[in-house]
């Protein structure tokens, strides 16, 4: 059985699920602290960055993380779906829109008005009542920013 998490309250699976993320979204100034910090850091929005993975059988297959990006507050996009990822052998399960959900309902809960991503999936997203903000595809390439309103 599936059960989600907040990552905070699992920190012996921080450095596992850090290196998810730097295998998928591999960057050469980013590291595996660079990666925790942005997951588990503090910022100034209370609550924010939170986490939250799947566990099947005690061990994480899972992960999403919401964060408060100060430079997009400029711009009106304080809030946003940083990662969401799913270990391969799992996929197919909807174990990323179980995910997702959690977080809009954490979302939800610290009051956050709206939620972005910047995404090339952007199906995944609408399924889930999303909506692609017009405008703002990425030129190059397929990236698109999603939002979900919530109050
Ligand atoms: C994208 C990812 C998180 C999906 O995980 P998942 O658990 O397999 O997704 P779900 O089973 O919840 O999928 C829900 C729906 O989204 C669709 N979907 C999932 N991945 C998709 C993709 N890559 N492209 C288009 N649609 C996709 C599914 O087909 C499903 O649609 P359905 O309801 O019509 O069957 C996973 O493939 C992954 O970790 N990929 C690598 C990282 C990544 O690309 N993250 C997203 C970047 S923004």
């Amino acid at each position: 059985m599936v059960r989600i998490s907040e990552l905070r309250d699992h920190s012996e699976w921080l450095a596992t699920v850090s290196d998810w993320i730097l295998a998928e979204w591999p960057k050469p100034e980013r590291d595996r602290s660079a990666v925790e910090h942005r997951m588990m850091g503090h910022g100034p929005h209370e609550g924010l960055p939170l986490a939250l993975i799947a566990l099947e059988d005690e061990a994480p297959i899972g992960v999403i993380s919401l964060i408060h990006h100060a430079e997009s507050e400029k711009i009106g996009r304080p809030y946003w779906v940083d990662a969401v990822y799913v270990l391969p052998a799992f996929r197919g399960r909807r174990i990323a829109s179980e995910l997702l959900r959690a977080a809009e309902a954490k979302a939800r809960q610290l009051r956050l008005p709206v939620l972005f991503a910047l995404t090339d999936i952007r199906a995944f997203y609408e399924k889930q009542g999303w909506a692609a903000v017009v405008g703002t595809t990425a030129g190059a390439t397929r990236d698109v920013v999603v939002s979900k309103v919530f109050s």
